[in-house]
């Protein structure tokens, strides 16, 4: 999942968020519109050689391709793992008002066992912190890392490597400072909860925000101050048994999503590998180039293959903004 060059692709958009994607391309969210979408990029083979693992919506994992293949098995002959997100979503917390905790441990056990026949190897449960006036609160950041670590034994316990995702989102009028510090704060206590859950560290794969402004900051950190914060808050909360770090884009852009990773692996100095795992960072330039449109197939391919390639360089601290704008 963290082999060199490459990193995991992230389209798994429960049906509600790929909506909001296609209805931003004109796009009608029918079933078999996302399955044609899906499998123009499991298809793209040149691209899926940056790709290790693909997370999947449950959807997707038990779909066929329109000539009947599974799309699994599309994903396996490229090369890449099939993974699957196993959350019910973040819904709102009771008693916490602006807060979420993340569902989906009822019945966990079973759904693994039959996604595992399916194909799936490794899971995805996305917990979401949100700063704001007097947010996170502790029990929300306690509740979730609690979850997460939950659902990670029980992952362990089925063959299955969870990815563990706890994302401090980046909406709000906050500056870097503050989201390391609540970065700090939740990853403390997941893997303080990982430990109490009996979590073997050695299978597990964290995928963290980056330290980055808010969105609405009159301050934007520089992508040196992004990588050198980034890297000091992960070594001060992530052990190093721990052997992969595939970040989230969180809603960045496309090219800061890749700078950042890139000149984070460029630093180095850390005991883990980190590399991508992106949605929105590798799938917007594909999905306004293919539009809902077949005859736009090999365009949309051609702009996964570029933000894949990219990625794939990041992840070994090479990329620039020359080879970015070469190859576009
Ligand atoms: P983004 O890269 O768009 O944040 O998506 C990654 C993901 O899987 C969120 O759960």
């Amino acid at each position: 999942m963290v082999a060199p060059g490459r990193g995991i692709l992230a389209a798994d958009e429960s049906t509600g968020t790929i909506k909001k994607r296609f209805d931003a391309i004109g796009v009608e969210n029918t079933e078999d519109n996302r399955r044609d979408y899906r499998e123009l990029m499991f298809r793209a083979s040149d691209a899926m050689k940056y790709v290790s693992g693909v997370i999947l919506f449950e959807e997707t994992l038990f779909q066929k391709a329109a000539d009947g293949t599974p799309l699994v098995d599309i994903i396996t002959a490229a090369g890449s793992i099939p993974g699957i997100k196993v959350d019910k979503g973040a819904s709102k917390m009771a008693g916490f008002p602006n807060e979420t905790v993340t569902k989906g441990l009822d019945g966990l056990s079973k759904r693994l066992r039959s996604y595992y026949e399916q194909g799936a190897r490794f899971a995805k449960w996305r917990a979401v912190i949100d700063i704001a006036d007097g947010i996170p609160t502790w029990t929300c950041v306690k509740s979730n890392a609690h979850a997460l670590a939950r659902y990670a034994r029980i992952c362990q316990q089925e063959q299955i490597v969870p990815i563990v995702e706890p994302e401090v989102l980046m909406d709000g009028n906050h500056d870097a400072a503050r989201c390391d510090e609540v970065t700090r704060w939740v990853l403390q206590t997941v893997f303080n909860e990982l430990a109490e859950q009996r979590v073997a560290l050695e299978g597990v794969v964290l995928k963290p925000n980056m330290v980055v402004s808010g969105k609405g900051s009159v301050r934007q950190a520089s992508i040196d101050e992004v990588a050198e914060r980034t890297i000091a808050a992960l070594k001060a909360t992530v052990p190093s048994a721990v052997p992969g770090i595939a970040y989230l884009s969180g809603g960045q852009s496309d090219e800061l999503a890749t700078a950042h990773l890139s000149r984070m692996n460029e630093i180095g100095g850390f005991p883990w590998k980190m590399t991508f795992s992106y949605g929105r960072a590798l799938q917007a330039a594909p999905q306004k180039a293919w539009s809902g449109k077949k005859e736009n197939t090999a365009a949309a391919q051609r702009a996964f293959l570029h933000r894949a390639r990219m990625n794939g360089l990041a992840s070994q601290g090479q990329w620039n903004e020359k080879l970015e704008k070469q190859a576009a």
